[in-house]
């Protein structure tokens, strides 16, 4: 099996395993009126069904069904005739049951080896037990069905799906605790099917998901591999027979060999003198003379002795009182070995499961179906107990076949048919998220737009505040700092160490509890200093009076680089009597509160500003900040002769941007989806930092979340279940797009994550769960992809140039965690502003190192002008 699924040719393998085009196990909801034709399954027979599914387990409508038995003649005859003969049969059944005018979609069950290329389109690789019509091999048997329909003239069906036996048994079956993942047949011949992940077939250009695999286990042991197991009677069998060399495995357990099994053991005891008092008879040495039904009659533990009898007399011998038993023990051992060959088989493909799915008890169901199960008594009972002790950690329920797999191939077909239903929907939700350049290059130039307004002082969504930082560092700043940086996802203290070409950093994490964040200002600055406190106790600082440098990663009017007024609170935080007070103030009356320390506060610093200058020390051309985690945010370089606020002409700002804001003002409109607008309802701040929402580490999960609950309830996802945990807010991290996303082992993942949270879900909803997470982040990484550009352009416009060298310093978890993110970002700005070279640099040390050199720079140059 493994070799097969590899595609390793060499030796070839002994097993087909065959894709299937089968990616899903039904719901038990599918609805509709199939046609479903039957060919090859059991003997030389063709099926037609009429089959009526209601979409609840309840309510079965029995389907209706017609046989029709195969002339030898044809059977053995041209591909043609066999077609002709199946449209034939096709319209003298819905000659005889009329279904009024409607669409014909027809399920074609064929079963014998084919290579699917989908699911309506397979080629016959060769004929098995018994068939042989010339000009078939190699061909599509649909389209050669479809033209004998044609040729018919008088029904319009359109062959929908091709299905094997196995698939539709598999497909067809009552769903019990969990759904059934293998089909097994022992019929005229034999084979089974299971899902598969998909990233293990070769054959498919599929890294997710399961598909069903065909395994065609009938050739197994064609290459002899089973040669220790095989009698003289197995090969007499096979030399014998249609196809000789070949289906050698399927020759030991099908139907439509175990009666001549029986047979030439017979004849051989007989010729030996063991049985028949050495008598042999003319009809006993011909082939095909017992048949399963005989052998099924003569093992039978009450009436058996009485069929032994009826059965051998009819082959012309004369039974010995002694004999019966004999004939029975025999019987009895071809089966039994045949069951047992067959758990073996079986036993394979559970452990394979078991192991892919890395699960220490299996538990699977196991749908059977064939004629064997059907009349032989003890085929089932036989098959369980070998398979028990052959896989013990797997927990298997066997579950019978309905209407010999006819339900299954219309299962097949109506799951064709609500896939691609639910494709549509998906698709059709997660449009809106799909941004063409158009309206990227639409998003760059209304910002662009917004931030002159902006820096002129006119009404716009960004409030482009000056930050006072006039300088990227120069290299020459020297001494000890402490910085604080409030905003992120933690709240840090720090000690940074700047000498000649190093800058050592100590850093401690306190956390922040919500009831903090929103309490009280006074309560939120008192823990603050608290932190201050215990850092520099740690540390070993008490009653040193270090310059700080303060990240504080909010909105601030800054009228100096030690002044900013907090505009508003973002992101989680609502600490009350903050907004308009300077927070250096409140930092400094906490400091008061708490008279034992001294705090020397020199500057406010945006992280973003931190950020651009942390990695401007490295780097003279970063001129740019950038921040993608709990909120978004950018600032960069402008000339001070743009900054409508501040006095001057010459030389540069560093301005905040306050990009999370964008769109405030309701220019994001036309790109606000409905899951945008409950996100942005259901937060602490509604209509404020609509740009920031669409974007942010704080937000994505939700719109996800959103995204589920509306798809769950069109029932393309989760079968429709709402559940509660779906329900609670936040419950669906960002984080969790960035796992969910992460490379091959994506589908695992999603279902462990997803599982995690309480959800029950097939690889569909895995798969879709997926896509959905893809369309928001993308959607977010090309917003701030065309933000970026619409500032680099203006860099460049600003001096000039016709090319520009830039780099952007970055932080935030988002873009340093979402495997996708950041390239997404860079991509959108080579698109859009083709003119600017921007390298994108990840701040390492975040945006305290840059508080404290923002600091530094200030402690320098007020050192400069004392002198
Ligand atoms: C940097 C800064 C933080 C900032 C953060 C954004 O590391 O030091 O103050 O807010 O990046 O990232 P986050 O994902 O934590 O919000
Ligand atoms: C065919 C399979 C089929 C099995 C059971 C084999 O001979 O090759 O495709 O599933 O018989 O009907
Ligand atoms: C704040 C900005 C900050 C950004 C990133 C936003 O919510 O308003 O000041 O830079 O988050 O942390």
């Amino acid at each position: 099996m493994e070799q097969a699924l590899m595609e390793q040719n060499n030796p070839a393998p002994a097993v087909r395993m065959l894709p299937t085009y089968v990616g899903s196990t039904p719901h038990g909801t599918e609805q509709g009126d199939f046609l479903v034709l039957e060919l090859g399954a059991t003997g030389a027979s063709l099926r037609v069904l009429w089959v009526t599914l209601t979409g609840t387990e309840e309510h079965r409508v029995e389907p209706r069904s017609q046989e029709f038995v195969i002339p030898q003649e044809v059977v053995l005859g041209s591909g043609q005739q066999l077609f002709d003969f199946a449209a034939c049969c096709l319209s003298e059944f819905l000659d005889a049951h009329p279904v009024g005018n409607q669409d014909l979609k027809l399920g074609f069950s064929f079963s014998f080896p084919c290579h699917q290329t989908g699911l309506d389109k397979s080629t016959l690789i060769s004929w098995t037990k018994g068939f042989k019509c010339s000009g078939v091999e190699g061909h599509d048997v649909v389209q050669l069905l479809r033209d004998a329909i044609q040729r018919q003239g008088t029904y319009n069906i359109d062959v929908v799906a091709v299905v094997n036996d196995t698939v539709g048994t598999m497909m067809g079956c009552e769903l019990g605790a969990g759904p059934c993942e293998v089909g097994l047949i022992v019929d005229t011949g034999t084979n089974a099917c299971y899902m598969e992940e998909a990233r293990h077939v070769a054959a498919l250009d599929e890294d997710r998901g399961r598909t069903c695999v065909s395994i065609e286990w009938g050739s197994f042991n064609d290459d002899g591999a089973l040669g220790p197991v095989m009698t003289i009677f197995d090969h007499a069998l096979d030399y014998e027979s249609l196809n000789p060399g070949a289906q050698r495995f399927e020759k030991m357990i099908g139907g439509l060999y175990l009666g001549e099994l029986v047979r030439l053991v017979l004849a051989h005891l007989a010729q030996h003198g063991v049985l028949f008092g050495g008598c042999t008879s003319p009809a006993l040495l011909s082939r095909g003379s017992i048949l399963l039904e005989h052998v099924v009659e003569m093992e039978d533990p009450f009436t058996g002795a009485a069929h032994v009898h009826a059965v051998l007399q009819d082959l012309d011998l004369s039974p010995q009182a002694s004999d019966a038993e004999l004939v029975q023990h025999v019987c009895a051992a071809v089966c039994t070995r045949a069951a047992q060959l067959c758990a073996a088989a079986l036993a394979a493909v559970l452990s394979r499961l078991q192991h892919s799915r890395e699960q220490q008890t299996l538990q699977v169901a196991v749908a059977t179906g064939g004629q064997v199960f059907e009349v032989h008594p003890r085929f089932r009972s036989i098959l369980k107990e070998m398979v028990m002790l052959l896989v013990p950690e797997c927990d298997v329920s066997f579950i019978p076949a309905v209407d010999g797999g006819g339900q299954g191939v219309a299962m097949v077909t109506a799951v064709a048919a609500r896939l691609a239903a639910h494709r549509h929907l998906l698709e059709e939700t997660l449009a809106p998220f799909q941004l063409n350049c158009q309206q990227l290059i639409v998003v760059q130039a209304q910002m662009r737009e917004a931030m002159i307004r902006g820096l002129q002082g006119e009404a716009s969504s960004l409030r482009m505040l000056p930050t006072y930082v006039r300088a990227t560092p120069d290299g020459s700043e020297r001494g000890d700092f402490l910085a604080l940086d409030l905003g992120g996802t933690n709240f840090r203290v720090l000690l940074v160490r700047v000498a000649k070409g190093s800058v050592q950093i100590t850093n401690q994490v306190y956390s922040i509890p919500e009831c903090v964040a929103q309490g009280s200002g006074q309560e939120l600055f008192d823990h603050i200093v608290d932190c201050i406190v215990d850092f520099q106790q740690r540390q070993g600082l008490s009653g040193q009076s270090l310059p700080l440098g303060f990240t504080f990663s909010f909105p601030c009017k800054q009228l100096g680089l030690d002044q900013g007024i907090l505009l508003n609170w973002t992101k989680g935080f609502n600490a009350s009597g903050c907004e308009g007070q300077d927070v250096v103030c409140l930092l400094r009356e906490a400091i008061g509160r708490r008279q034992a320390v001294e705090l020397n506060v020199v500057a406010i610093v945006n992280d973003t500003v931190g950020t651009m200058m942390s990695c401007g020390y490295d780097d003279p051309h970063c001129e740019m900040g950038l921040i993608v985690g709990t909120g978004t945010n950018a600032c960069y370089m402008e000339e001070l002769r743009n900054v409508a606020s501040v006095a001057g002409d010459s030389g540069y700002m560093c301005i905040n941007m306050e990009w999370g804001a964008f769109g405030d003002d309701g220019s994001l409109s036309m790109l606000s989806t409905c899951f945008d607008a409950s996100v942005d309802q259901a937060s602490i701040n509604p209509g404020k930092q609509r740009f920031e929402k669409m974007i942010s580490g704080m937000y994505l999960g939700e719109i996800v979340r959103h995204i589920l609950l509306h798809l769950t309830s069109l029932g393309v996802l989760f079968q429709g279940q709402q559940t509660q945990c779906l329900q609670t807010r936040d419950i669906f991290k960002t984080k969790f797009l960035s796992e969910i996303e992460s490379d091959s082992l994506a589908l695992r993942q999603v279902r462990a994550i997803l599982e995690d949270l309480g959800l029950t879900l097939t690889s569909d909803d895995a798969l879709m769960v997926l896509e959905v997470c893809q369309a928001v982040s993308r959607r977010a990484a090309q917003l701030c992809g065309a933000g970026v550009a619409a500032v680099v352009e203006k860099i460049r416009e600003n001096r000039g140039l016709e090319e520009l060298t830039v780099s952007v310093g970055v932080d935030g978890t988002l873009y340093k965690l979402h495997p996708h993110f950041s390239s997404l970002v860079s991509a959108t700005v080579r698109k859009l502003a083709p003119h600017c070279t921007v390298t994108f640099l990840q701040s390492e040390d975040g945006s305290g190192k840059g508080a404290a050199l923002v600091t530094a720079v200030a402690c320098r140059l007020a050192q400069t002008t004392r002198v």
